[in-house]
């Protein structure tokens, strides 16, 4: 099995394009010669990365500026994506807050659930349709390490990524032998950029610097493994070591454990 082959009316849609993973996710799909449909809020980053994307590999690539976390923002992308010819999505936006539920608030991780569950299965929806009618089509699901156990001051996140990581997987079930390509990318810590020492987080400090795994790495590695229908990619030995410890340790026994660490990451 491979990726569909790039073709002049077909897109290859990011979301989350604006930086980090799903900026390297454009960045390779676009070296690979997929023109592309980028979507986040920051329209301006966007238009930026199109112009050299454009410019290095020849490919058309459009911008959609909107806020996947408002449904009403959301509807007209979904109901274009639907209509078009997507061979490709990478479901990648997503964000994550850190500390006790009661103390964060309760808006933004309402956001975060339509934007890291909601909108990955909307938006799945409306391109599956047709990837199994023409027989083609791959979707990569970003999921997280974080989605495969209880984390205490980390729940939202840890939940909507189980959501992801679950989705994913089962839904790869159903499209054997369809034509359509599902591979989870569950990581543990990817360096998305170089941490200002002053600003660095307790994860910046306790990973040394050749645990780090960088965006440019996992977004060639993910398109691999997708290319392969692969059903998960955990790329790097410090995502494969939390994998399995999330995997395979007892729940009541990782929660308490992990949690404690993650207070700390809430400040
Ligand atoms: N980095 C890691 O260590 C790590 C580990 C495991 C899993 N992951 C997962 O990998 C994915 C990418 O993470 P990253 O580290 O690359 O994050 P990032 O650099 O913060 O990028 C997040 C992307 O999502 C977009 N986004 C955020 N809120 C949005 C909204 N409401 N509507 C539309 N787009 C929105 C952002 O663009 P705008 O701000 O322009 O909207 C940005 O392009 C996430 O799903 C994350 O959970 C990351």
């Amino acid at each position: 099995m491979s990726l569909p082959n790039p073709n002049p009316d077909a897109r290859a849609v990011v979301t989350g394009a604006s930086s980090g993973i799903g900026e390297a996710l454009a960045a390779e799909l676009a070296a690979r010669g997929h023109s592309l449909i980028l979507v986040a809020r920051r329209g301006e980053v966007m238009e930026k990365l199109a112009a050299e994307l454009r410019e290095k590999y020849g490919v058309e690539v459009e911008v959609r500026a909107a806020d996947l976390s408002d449904r009403d923002a959301r509807g007209p992308l979904v109901a274009e994506l639907a209509e078009r010819e997507i061979s490709i999505l990478c479901n990648n936006a997503g964000i994550a807050t850190f500390g006790p539920l009661t103390e964060l608030d309760p808006g933004y991780e309402r956001d975060q659930v339509e934007l890291n569950a909601v909108a990955v299965h909307d938006l799945t929806l409306a391109v599956l349709p047709g990837m199994v009618a023409r027989r083609s089509g791959a979707i990569l699901m970003v999921g997280s390490a974080a989605g495969n156990m209880p984390i205490p001051n980390n729940a939202t996140y840890a939940a909507t990524k189980a959501f992801v990581n679950t989705f994913s997987e089962s839904l790869r079930g159903e499209l054997k032998d369809s034509g359509v390509n599902v591979t989870l990318l569950a990581p543990g810590p990817v360096r998305t950029e170089t941490p200002d020492p002053a600003e660095a987080s307790i994860v910046d400090k306790l990973v040394p610097d050749f645990l780090w795994i960088s965006s440019e790495y996992v977004a060639k590695v993910s398109l691999d493994a997708l290319a392969e229908n692969k059903m998960r990619i955990v790329p790097g030995i410090l995502s494969k070591g939390m994998s399995v410890a999330g995997q395979y340790s007892p729940r009541s026994v990782v929660a308490p454990i992990v949690g404690t660490f993650y207070k700390k990451l809430g400040g």
